[in-house]
């Protein structure tokens, strides 16, 4: 056996907190449905998909610091070639996605004419000004497909994992628990 060289514990703290709120984001957009139009309580949870979007946005600043700080942890053993430029390539597509995914969402509130709210007061922060910058319905079909498309390449990452230590029997997952 050997020890397993595990991220820092920021980072997997960072990792499984921005996947908590990558869930929130998807759950509350998801089924806002179910709460009745016009309700406080559609509208908190409306709430809810802005901030957990936005509070991803801020945690990867930290996460890109922290990787470039102190790297990456080996694998053991380690994976050929083409297995590890497939995952550089998938974390490359996922810290895009958390970077421009808020980004687009709140251009998207801003243009469709919705309040962001600071949590529990009836404050809106001035983001009409991003309102301006796209039409509302194509800002909409584009946050929408980049969420859509993100559930595979979220699975894809997730199932990669875990056959990474079900299949392969390596530490890659071991690293980020
Ligand atoms: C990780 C971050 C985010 C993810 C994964 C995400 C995902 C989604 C998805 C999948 C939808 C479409 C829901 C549907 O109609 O079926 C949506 C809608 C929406 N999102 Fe986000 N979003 C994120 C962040 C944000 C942020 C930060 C904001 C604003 C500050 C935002 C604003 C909106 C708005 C206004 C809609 C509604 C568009 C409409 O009415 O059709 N999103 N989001
Ligand atoms: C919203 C969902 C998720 C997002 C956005 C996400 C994002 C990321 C990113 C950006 C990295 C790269 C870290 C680095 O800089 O090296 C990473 C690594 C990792 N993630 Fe996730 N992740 C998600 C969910 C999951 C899930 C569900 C699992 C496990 C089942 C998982 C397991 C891992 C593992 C094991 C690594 C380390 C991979 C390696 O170093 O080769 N992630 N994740």
């Amino acid at each position: 056996m050997h020890a397993t060289a595990r991220y820092s514990r920021a980072q997997r703290a960072l990792h499984w907190i921005s996947l908590l709120l990558v869930v929130l984001a998807y759950l509350s957009i998801e089924f806002r449905g179910e709460f009745e139009r016009g309700s406080a309580l559609r509208a908190a949870v409306v709430q809810t998909h802005f901030w957990a979007g936005l509070l991803v946005w801020l945690l990867v600043w930290p996460r890109l610091w922290l990787r470039a700080k102190l790297g990456v942890p080996p694998i053991t053993p380690a994976p050929g070639r083409l297995t590890a430029l497939g995952a550089s390539a998938v974390h490359v597509a996922l810290y895009a996605f958390l970077l421009a995914q808020p980004l687009l969402g709140l251009v998207t509130a801003a243009a469709d004419g919705k309040e962001l709210l600071i949590p529990f007061t009836s404050i809106a922060l001035p983001i009409q000004a991003l309102g301006g910058l796209a039409d509302v319905e194509t800002l909409e079909e584009l946050h929408e497909t980049v969420g859509n498309v993100f559930y595979f390449v979220i699975g894809l990452h997730a199932v990669a994992a875990i056959l990474h230590h079900a299949l392969r029997g390596d530490d890659t997952l071991r690293r980020m628990l």
